[in-house]
């Protein structure tokens, strides 16, 4: 799909802009969890339109800029609730002495732009082509300038993604941050584990792994199917028939110490909006509703004190 010069991402690519419209959202509101002024740039250029963030995104399938759609409602808590605490897990392991960060299918997250990086940290942004290429259009366009190396690479996540990183001056021996923001759920409890060993393999003693995945699958008695339009159908389907769910017969504890790495924080979207004094949508908040885990956790293998 091309919109002028733009190509716009397909398939599980375009959840990336998804996500995005979420933070867009959540920016513009007085209180809103997240302040990320990179987003609604990227979704304003769907439209050829206006770059602050102001009134008015334009729809973009089920992302609606109001409160209309409850698929949309359900969504954007999921996408603004969650940012906030990979903000956080990034930043205190890199006041513990974190050099580097490899955000695994990175898509138009921004917090190379807009975290209070230190200067000797390494950002590497991880993912597929096409979703870096439609950022990197929008970022020259508005002059954006990282505040940390940022370190944009084109991979498949299932494929050999570590000898691309490596060959762009990731260091082993260095700590790292590992984060999967809304990776896990697109990938089978295979490809889900070979991700964690070969990241096991790439980190020093200290590293960090912060993610998330979801405890059950979703299926459409989860949402209130009677109220959605043809566009809202459009993308539950794309996005249900590309969950695999990852790890989703362990729990985060179980599936991270099973690997070798100590867990740390351990919570759910659920519990984190709670504390925040939030308003849960029915679609996360009822009994028995497909709960998303979010976590983190340090690799500490015996041998080190770390
Ligand atoms: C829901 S988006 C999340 C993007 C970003 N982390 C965020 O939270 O805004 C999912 C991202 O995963 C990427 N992705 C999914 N499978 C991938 C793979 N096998 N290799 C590289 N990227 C992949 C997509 O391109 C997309 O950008």
């Amino acid at each position: 799909m091309i919109v002028t010069d733009l190509h716009i991402p397909a398939g599980v690519g375009w959840t990336a802009l998804l996500t995005a419209y979420g933070r867009a959202q959540e920016s513009r509101d007085p209180g809103g969890l997240v302040c990320d002024p990179f987003a609604s740039m990227f979704i304003q250029a769907l439209s050829g339109g206006r770059v602050s963030g102001g009134d008015g995104l334009p729809r973009l399938g089920p992302a609606v800029d109001d409160r209309s759609s409850t698929l949309w409602t359900a969504w954007r808590f999921y996408f603004s609730q969650r940012t906030p605490f990979y903000d956080q897990r990034i930043m205190h392991a890199i006041g513990e002495g974190a050099q580097q960060v490899v955000l695994l299918a990175a898509g138009l997250d921004s917090r190379a732009f807009r975290l209070g990086w230190t200067e000797r940290v390494t950002v590497f942004e991880l993912d597929q082509a096409a979703v870096l290429d439609f950022k990197q259009a929008i970022l020259t366009r508005h002059g954006a300038s990282p505040t940390c190396h940022r370190v944009p690479l084109a991979v498949d996540l299932r494929g050999d993604w570590p000898a691309t990183l490596r060959a762009a001056g990731f260091d082993p021996a260095l700590r790292t941050v590992w984060v999967a923001e809304g990776l896990l759920m697109y990938l089978s409890r295979s490809e889900a584990d070979w991700l964690l060993t070969t990241m096991t393999a790439l980190s020093a003693p200290g590293s960090r792994f912060a993610s998330e995945y979801f405890n059950n699958a979703w299926h459409d008695a989860d949402i209130a199917s009677d109220t959605l339009d043809d566009q809202d159908w459009a993308a539950w389907n794309l996005v249900r028939g590309a969950f695999r769910y990852g790890p989703v017969t362990d729990t985060p504890a179980a599936w991270l110490t099973g690997h070798g790495w100590t867990p740390d924080q351990i919570t759910t979207l659920v519990e984190l909006a709670r504390q925040d004094n939030r308003t849960v949508p029915p679609e996360f908040g009822r009994a028995k509703a497909p709960q998303a885990w979010l976590f983190d956790g340090a690799y500490r293998p015996a041998t080190t004190t770390d």
